[in-house]
C-alpha cells in the first residue's frame, strides 16, 4: 500500500484557517500564496457566515483533541499526519522534557522543517531538542521500526491521528491500527487518540467543497464506524484494552481514546 501524498493540500488549508481564526501566531508561516489565492477565490462564492462556521468547527475539534490529550499527560506524542498543525511546535515550547514527534509525507515534512527554520529565527525562538520531524507514510511503513530511535519505551505514549482516517480505505486503517498498535506494546504505557467524523460540511455548499477537495485531492471520504458502541466493540476487538468515546455534537465527530494498558 502507498498512501495518496495529493491530500497534502488539505494541511495548508487548515493552516490557513488556524490563521483566519488567530489560533497562535505561528499558523501564518504554512499558508502559501496559492492557497491564499483560491481561498479568495472561494470568498467569492460563498457566504461569509458559512466559512467562519466550517473554521470554527474545524478548528474546535483541534481543540478538543488538545483537552483530551492534557487529559491523558503524555510524556511522548507522535502524531500522524501532522500537516502544518502547530500543535507540536506550541506543546514542545511549554514543556520542553515533552517528546513530540511529528510525522506526515515527505513533501509535508520537508516544507514544515524549512518553515520552522524561518520560525524560529523571525521570532526568535529556540526549536525543543525533543521536538522531531520524520518523513512517514502512515500506510507504507513500519511506524516502531521507523521511530525505534527517536522512541523512549519508559514514557507514557500517546499516538494521534487528526484528520487522517478518513482518507483511508478499510483495508489502509486496518493496517494503519495494526502499525499503532504494534509501537504502542512496546511502550511501558499507551494510547491512541483519533476521532470518526460523521459530516462536518453541510448543504449544497458542503457538498461542493467535499467534490473540489475529492478532485485535488484524487481521494473520497470514508468512515470506520457506525455510531459510539461501534467505536467500542471494534476498538476493543483490534486489541486495545479501553476506550473513552466523546460525542462532540458541535463539530459532529466521536472523538476516542484508546488505551493499550
Ligand atoms: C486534513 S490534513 C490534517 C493535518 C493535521 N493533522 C491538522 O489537523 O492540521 C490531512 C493530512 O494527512 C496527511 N496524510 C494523508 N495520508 C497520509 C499517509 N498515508 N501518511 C502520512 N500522512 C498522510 C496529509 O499529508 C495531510 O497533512
Amino acid at each position: 500500500m502507498k498512501g495518496n501524498d495529493k491530500i497534502a493540500f488539505t494541511a495548508e488549508a487548515i493552516a490557513l484557517m488556524r490563521d483566519y481564526l488567530g489560533h497562535d501566531k505561528f499558523s501564518n508561516y504554512f499558508v502559501g500564496s496559492q492557497i491564499l489565492k483560491n481561498f479568495k477565490m472561494l470568498r467569492f462564492f460563498i457566504p461569509n457566515s458559512y466559512i467562519d462556521n466550517m473554521f470554527r468547527k474545524r478548528i474546535k475539534l483541534s481543540n478538543e483533541i488538545d483537552n483530551l490529550i492534557k487529559s491523558y499527560k503524555p510524556e511522548q506524542i507522535v502524531e500522524l499526519a501532522c500537516g502544518y498543525s502547530t500543535r507540536g511546535l506550541l506543546m514542545t515550547q511549554k514543556n520542553h522534557n515533552l517528546s513530540y514527534i511529528e510525522t506526515d509525507f515527505s513533501l509535508v515534512i520537508k516544507r514544515k522543517k524549512k518553515i520552522l527554520r524561518d520560525i524560529e529565527n523571525k521570532e526568535k525562538i529556540k526549536l525543543s531538542k525533543n521536538h522531531h520531524l520524520v518523513e512517514i507514510d502512515a500506510i507504507n511503513s513500519d511506524l516502531y521500526k521507523n521511530l525505534r530511535t527517536l522512541l523512549d519505551n519508559k514514557k507514557r505514549t500517546l499516538v494521534i491521528a487528526e484528520t487522517l482516517n478518513s482518507y483511508l480505505t478499510p483495508e489502509e486503517f486496518d493496517f494503519s491500527i495494526k502499525n499503532i498498535i504494534n509501537l504502542l506494546r512496546r511502550m511501558k504505557q499507551g494510547a491512541y487518540l483519533s476521532h470518526e467524523t460523521k459530516k462536518m460540511l453541510s448543504g449544497f455548499i458542503g457538498r461542493m467543497l467535499l467534490f473540489y477537495r475529492n478532485r485535488i485531492a484524487k481521494t473520497k471520504g470514508y468512515s470506520h464506524f457506525s455510531d459510539e458502541a461501534d467505536i467500542k466493540k471494534s476498538i476493543i476487538k483490534k486489541g486495545f484494552k479501553s476506550v473513552q468515546v466523546r460525542n462532540s455534537r458541535i463539530t459532529n465527530n466521536l472523538l476516542y481514546l484508546a488505551r493499550i494498558n
